[in-house]
Protein backbone atom coordinates (compact mmCIF):
# COMPACT_ATOMS: atom_id res chain seq x y z
CA UNK A 1 0.00 0.00 0.00
CA UNK A 2 0.57 3.57 -1.21
CA UNK A 3 1.69 6.08 2.01
CA UNK A 4 1.92 9.88 0.75
CA UNK A 5 2.93 12.73 2.51
CA UNK A 6 1.80 16.11 1.59
CA UNK A 7 3.71 18.70 3.75
CA UNK A 8 1.93 22.22 3.86
CA UNK A 9 -1.54 22.23 3.30
CA UNK A 10 -2.02 23.91 0.09
CA UNK A 11 -1.41 21.11 -1.18
CA UNK A 12 -3.51 19.29 0.71
CA UNK A 13 -6.40 19.43 -2.07
CA UNK A 14 -4.09 16.83 -4.22
CA UNK A 15 -4.79 14.06 -1.73
CA UNK A 16 -8.39 13.83 -3.12
CA UNK A 17 -7.54 13.76 -6.81
CA UNK A 18 -5.74 10.74 -5.61
CA UNK A 19 -8.88 8.82 -3.99
CA UNK A 20 -6.36 7.87 -1.48
CA UNK A 21 -7.40 7.24 1.82
CA UNK A 22 -6.98 10.75 3.22
CA UNK A 23 -5.93 11.71 7.09
CA UNK A 24 -5.79 15.34 7.71
CA UNK A 25 -2.68 16.20 10.95
CA UNK A 26 -3.40 19.61 13.35
CA UNK A 27 -1.60 18.06 16.35
CA UNK A 28 -1.68 21.83 17.84
CA UNK A 29 -4.28 21.63 18.53
CA UNK A 30 -6.98 21.60 16.11
CA UNK A 31 -7.33 17.55 15.51
CA UNK A 32 -6.22 17.19 18.91
CA UNK A 33 -9.39 19.25 20.27
CA UNK A 34 -11.93 17.79 18.18
CA UNK A 35 -10.38 14.16 19.07
CA UNK A 36 -11.10 15.00 22.64
CA UNK A 37 -14.28 16.56 22.04
CA UNK A 38 -15.68 13.37 20.67
CA UNK A 39 -13.86 11.42 23.22
CA UNK A 40 -15.39 13.08 25.65
CA UNK A 41 -19.26 12.47 24.04
CA UNK A 42 -19.90 14.90 21.79
CA UNK A 43 -21.93 13.99 18.86
CA UNK A 44 -20.62 15.71 15.60
CA UNK A 45 -18.23 18.61 14.66
CA UNK A 46 -19.30 21.10 11.98
CA UNK A 47 -15.62 22.61 10.56
CA UNK A 48 -15.94 25.57 8.89
CA UNK A 49 -13.33 27.33 7.54
CA UNK A 50 -14.27 31.86 8.80
CA UNK A 51 -15.73 33.18 11.59
CA UNK A 52 -18.69 34.05 9.70
CA UNK A 53 -19.90 31.01 8.55
CA UNK A 54 -19.36 30.00 12.06
CA UNK A 55 -21.69 32.83 13.57
CA UNK A 56 -24.04 32.11 10.92
CA UNK A 57 -24.42 28.45 11.29
CA UNK A 58 -24.90 28.73 15.25
CA UNK A 59 -27.65 31.18 14.39
CA UNK A 60 -29.59 28.37 12.78
CA UNK A 61 -28.53 25.86 15.17
CA UNK A 62 -28.24 28.18 18.67
CA UNK A 63 -28.07 24.80 20.56
CA UNK A 64 -25.04 23.82 18.98
CA UNK A 65 -21.76 24.85 20.80
CA UNK A 66 -19.60 27.37 19.37
CA UNK A 67 -15.79 26.91 19.31
CA UNK A 68 -12.39 27.54 17.86
CA UNK A 69 -9.83 30.49 18.09
CA UNK A 70 -7.90 33.01 15.61
CA UNK A 71 -4.59 33.94 17.11
CA UNK A 72 -4.58 31.19 19.93
CA UNK A 73 -7.59 33.04 21.83
CA UNK A 74 -11.24 32.24 21.77
CA UNK A 75 -12.85 34.56 19.37
CA UNK A 76 -15.97 37.37 20.59
CA UNK A 77 -18.99 35.16 21.70
CA UNK A 78 -17.38 31.89 21.55
CA UNK A 79 -18.40 29.16 24.09
CA UNK A 80 -15.28 27.49 23.78
CA UNK A 81 -11.58 28.37 22.28
CA UNK A 82 -9.22 25.55 20.82
CA UNK A 83 -8.04 24.22 23.89
CA UNK A 84 -8.23 20.52 23.77
CA UNK A 85 -8.72 20.69 27.67
CA UNK A 86 -11.87 22.85 27.57
CA UNK A 87 -14.11 20.51 25.87
CA UNK A 88 -14.99 18.71 29.02
CA UNK A 89 -17.16 15.53 28.99
CA UNK A 90 -19.50 18.17 31.27
CA UNK A 91 -19.57 20.54 28.14
CA UNK A 92 -19.46 18.54 25.25
CA UNK A 93 -21.37 14.88 25.90
CA UNK A 94 -24.28 14.61 23.65
CA UNK A 95 -23.40 18.34 21.54
CA UNK A 96 -22.59 19.37 18.05
CA UNK A 97 -19.89 21.37 17.36
CA UNK A 98 -19.27 24.41 15.63
CA UNK A 99 -15.79 24.75 15.04
CA UNK A 100 -13.69 27.04 13.09
CA UNK A 101 -10.12 27.53 13.62
CA UNK A 102 -7.03 29.47 11.70
CA UNK A 103 -5.29 26.12 9.96
CA UNK A 104 -6.96 23.25 10.85
CA UNK A 105 -10.71 23.63 10.12
CA UNK A 106 -9.09 25.30 6.75
CA UNK A 107 -6.88 22.05 5.61
CA UNK A 108 -10.37 20.43 6.66
CA UNK A 109 -12.02 22.03 4.32
CA UNK A 110 -9.91 21.78 1.34
CA UNK A 111 -10.14 17.90 1.57
CA UNK A 112 -13.97 18.10 2.28
CA UNK A 113 -15.33 16.14 -0.98
CA UNK A 114 -12.49 13.34 -0.17
CA UNK A 115 -14.03 9.77 0.02
CA UNK A 116 -12.64 8.64 3.11
CA UNK A 117 -11.19 11.78 5.65
CA UNK A 118 -10.29 10.73 8.57
CA UNK A 119 -8.81 12.90 11.33
CA UNK A 120 -5.23 11.90 13.17
CA UNK A 121 -2.99 13.62 15.57
CA UNK A 122 -0.54 11.98 18.16
CA UNK A 123 -3.42 11.50 20.93
CA UNK A 124 -4.99 8.94 18.54
CA UNK A 125 -2.04 7.78 15.98
CA UNK A 126 -2.01 3.87 16.39
CA UNK A 127 -5.35 3.56 16.18
CA UNK A 128 -6.31 5.96 13.09
CA UNK A 129 -3.37 4.11 11.42
CA UNK A 130 -5.09 0.69 11.97
CA UNK A 131 -8.31 2.79 10.75
CA UNK A 132 -6.69 4.05 7.62
CA UNK A 133 -4.62 0.70 6.95
CA UNK A 134 -8.11 -1.32 7.19
CA UNK A 135 -10.22 1.22 4.67
CA UNK A 136 -6.86 1.00 2.13
CA UNK A 137 -6.95 -2.84 2.31
CA UNK A 138 -10.42 -3.27 2.13
CA UNK A 139 -10.87 -0.96 -1.10
CA UNK A 140 -7.14 -1.57 -2.55
CA UNK A 141 -6.57 2.46 -1.86
CA UNK A 142 -3.19 4.07 -0.64
CA UNK A 143 -3.13 6.27 2.26
CA UNK A 144 -2.48 10.17 2.59
CA UNK A 145 -1.58 12.44 5.00
CA UNK A 146 -1.96 16.26 4.49
CA UNK A 147 -0.24 18.24 7.35
CA UNK A 148 -2.22 21.71 8.35
CA UNK A 149 0.39 22.94 9.39
CA UNK A 150 0.20 27.02 11.05
CA UNK A 151 -1.01 29.57 8.38
CA UNK A 152 0.27 27.04 5.46
CA UNK A 153 3.59 27.03 6.26
CA UNK A 154 4.92 23.53 7.71
CA UNK A 155 5.74 22.63 11.55
CA UNK A 156 7.44 20.07 13.10
CA UNK A 157 4.29 18.54 15.40
CA UNK A 158 2.73 18.05 12.68
CA UNK A 159 5.04 16.21 10.64
CA UNK A 160 5.81 14.12 14.15
CA UNK A 161 2.29 13.43 14.40
CA UNK A 162 2.57 11.70 10.68
CA UNK A 163 5.74 10.08 11.49
CA UNK A 164 3.51 8.51 14.46
CA UNK A 165 1.10 7.22 12.70
CA UNK A 166 3.24 5.49 9.83
CA UNK A 167 4.98 3.71 12.35
CA UNK A 168 1.86 1.80 13.60
CA UNK A 169 1.04 0.74 9.99
CA UNK A 170 2.47 -2.78 8.90
CA UNK A 171 6.17 -1.73 7.73
CA UNK A 172 6.31 -4.63 4.78
CA UNK A 173 2.70 -4.17 3.81
CA UNK A 174 3.73 0.02 2.73
CA UNK A 175 6.15 1.79 0.62
CA UNK A 176 6.41 5.43 1.92
CA UNK A 177 7.11 8.50 -0.53
CA UNK A 178 10.14 10.08 0.81
CA UNK A 179 8.39 12.61 2.61
CA UNK A 180 6.36 10.24 4.43
CA UNK A 181 9.40 7.94 5.08
CA UNK A 182 11.09 11.23 6.31
CA UNK A 183 8.38 11.71 9.17
CA UNK A 184 8.81 8.26 10.21
CA UNK A 185 12.44 8.45 10.91
CA UNK A 186 12.14 11.85 12.71
CA UNK A 187 9.89 10.46 14.75
CA UNK A 188 11.09 7.31 15.35
CA UNK A 189 14.31 9.35 16.91
CA UNK A 190 11.94 12.00 18.72
CA UNK A 191 9.54 9.43 20.37
CA UNK A 192 11.44 9.26 23.47
CA UNK A 193 11.48 13.08 24.30
CA UNK A 194 8.22 13.90 22.39
CA UNK A 195 7.00 16.64 24.49
CA UNK A 196 10.24 18.43 24.84
CA UNK A 197 10.97 18.30 21.27
CA UNK A 198 7.73 19.78 20.21
CA UNK A 199 7.78 22.87 22.88
CA UNK A 200 10.78 24.01 20.81
CA UNK A 201 8.50 24.31 18.12
CA UNK A 202 7.35 28.06 16.99
CA UNK A 203 3.40 27.31 17.70
CA UNK A 204 4.33 25.36 20.64
CA UNK A 205 6.18 28.49 21.89
CA UNK A 206 3.56 31.09 20.54
CA UNK A 207 1.14 28.88 22.85
CA UNK A 208 4.14 29.41 25.53
CA UNK A 209 3.55 32.51 25.22
CA UNK A 210 -0.04 32.85 25.29
CA UNK A 211 0.00 31.11 28.60
CA UNK A 212 -1.31 27.70 26.70
CA UNK A 213 1.68 25.78 27.41
CA UNK A 214 -0.67 23.13 28.91
CA UNK A 215 -2.45 22.38 26.00
CA UNK A 216 1.00 21.27 24.58
CA UNK A 217 1.69 18.74 26.93
CA UNK A 218 -1.52 17.56 26.69
CA UNK A 219 -1.32 17.40 22.76
CA UNK A 220 2.21 15.47 22.64
CA UNK A 221 0.69 12.09 24.60
CA UNK A 222 0.52 9.39 22.28
CA UNK A 223 -2.54 6.96 21.87
CA UNK A 224 -4.47 8.33 24.71
CA UNK A 225 -8.02 7.76 22.58
CA UNK A 226 -8.94 5.06 20.72
CA UNK A 227 -11.52 7.88 18.52
CA UNK A 228 -11.05 8.07 14.94
CA UNK A 229 -12.82 11.52 13.79
CA UNK A 230 -14.05 10.08 10.25
CA UNK A 231 -16.04 13.27 7.72
CA UNK A 232 -19.54 12.10 6.57
CA UNK A 233 -21.50 15.14 4.54
CA UNK A 234 -19.35 17.74 6.07
CA UNK A 235 -19.91 16.46 9.69
CA UNK A 236 -17.09 14.74 11.72
CA UNK A 237 -18.54 11.99 13.78
CA UNK A 238 -16.57 9.23 15.56
CA UNK A 239 -15.85 5.53 15.34
CA UNK A 240 -14.14 3.73 17.99
CA UNK A 241 -11.57 1.66 16.62
CA UNK A 242 -12.05 -1.97 16.11
CA UNK A 243 -9.63 -4.89 17.26
CA UNK A 244 -6.49 -4.95 15.40
CA UNK A 245 -7.07 -6.78 12.17
CA UNK A 246 -3.36 -7.03 10.77
C1 LIG B 1 -5.18 26.01 13.94
O1 LIG B 1 -6.06 25.29 13.45
O2 LIG B 1 -4.70 27.00 13.36
C2 LIG B 1 -4.59 25.62 15.28
O3 LIG B 1 -5.32 24.61 15.86
C3 LIG B 1 -4.22 26.83 16.07
C4 LIG B 1 -4.30 26.70 17.58
O4 LIG B 1 -3.35 26.24 18.22
O5 LIG B 1 -5.31 27.08 18.15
Amino acid sequence: MHVNLELVAREAKKTVGSGDVIIVIDVLRCTSSIITALANGARSILPVRTLREARQLHQEHPSYILAGERGGLKPIGFTLGNSPLGFKREIVSEKNIIVTTTSGTAAISRVIKGRHVLLGALLNAKFVAEEAYTIGKREGLGISLALSGKKGSFSLEDFLGAGAIIESLPARRIECSDAAYASFLVFTAAKGSLTMIIQQGNHARNLKNLGLEKDVVFCSQLNQYNVIPRLENGRIVKKIADVRVY
